[in-house]
């Protein structure tokens, strides 16, 4: 049996429309590629609203702060906060389309914080990459928190798998949960292990052995604090060594009002 495009092709009167066979290809190809793009843009906005649900931002609620806001002259020494400026925007603009683990190291009130949440929005506005924003303090709350508690333990999983898995995770205040890491006991056992399963599936690098995921910690700690309070494999895994993606803030003063 002939198919309706012979047919119709072999008409004259259907002449002068006819469509070719690789015109039919091209549109079917432009209709799939449309297709395809929506289909991504759709799992782009449901992953969003998941970080965005599973992040945990603690008592003062989620918060922004943008590259724009940062002000040098609200230091002593502009110069080096200029720097710091500098070198979190250069890293940020690698992180567009790379992967890597970044630590920011400082004192109380010295712009950590809102530094990496200048990252998040940049992040949003110039790459297809997605964060989660996790203030450790208050992960910890969760975790400790009574597990025979259904709706809580379910949460925690969900906040766990999120962290597994998204684009760009942030660790504020690593180290500040400590305290409680040195007791011994159930809940301190399992704070541990949430630890090594996230800083394991951060690891995970890609066929051509490039890292699949980022991570950005803020913290009061020096590498041997955090070694002792949390583990040293979990502290390989989530911290690095390298001084290009570390940002110093000692010489800053504390502004926090
Ligand atoms: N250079 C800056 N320009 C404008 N605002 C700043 C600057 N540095 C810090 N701030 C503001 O000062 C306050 C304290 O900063 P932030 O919370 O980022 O400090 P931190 O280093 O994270 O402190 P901590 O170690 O206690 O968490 C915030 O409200 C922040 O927005
Ligand atoms: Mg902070």
């Amino acid at each position: 049996m002939n198919s309706i495009q012979e047919v119709l092709g072999n008409d004259p009167r259907f002449q002068a429309d006819k469509v070719s066979d690789e015109e039919l290809e091209a549109w079917r190809k432009s209709i799939e590629e449309k297709d395809r793009l929506n289909v991504i843009k759709s799992i782009k906005r449901n992953r969003e609203k998941i970080y965005r649900l599973d992040s945990v931002w603690g008592t003062s609620g989620e918060q922004t702060f943008t590259f724009q806001k940062w002000n040098p002259k609200v230091q002593p020494n502009q110069k080096l906060a200029h720097d710091i400026w500098k070198k979190s925007a250069d890293i940020t603009k690698r992180m567009f389309d790379s992967n890597f683990n970044v630590l920011f190291y400082g004192e109380a009130g010295t712009g950590k914080t809102a530094m990496v949440l200048a990252i998040i929005d940049a992040l949003k506005q110039h790459s297809n990459k997605l964060s989660m924003f996790v203030s450790v303090m208050d992960l910890r709350e969760l975790i400790m928190y009574d597990f025979n508690d259904n709706e809580a333990a379910i949460k925690i999983k969900n906040i766990e798998r999120s962290m597994r898995e998204v684009d760009v995770l942030i660790l504020d205040d690593f180290g500040s949960e400590a305290g409680g890491m040195k007791n011994e006991g159930s809940a301190t056992e399992r704070l541990q292990q949430f630890w090594f399963r996230v800083a394991e599936a951060r690891q995970v690098k890609d066929k051509d052995g490039n890292k699949r995921y980022s991570t950005i910690v803020t913290t009061n700690n020096d590498r041997g604090d955090l070694e002792r309070m949390y583990n040293k494999k979990i502290v390989s895994r989530l911290i690095t060594k390298k001084a290009e993606n570390t940002v110093v803030f000692d010489g800053l003063d504390d502004v926090r009002e």
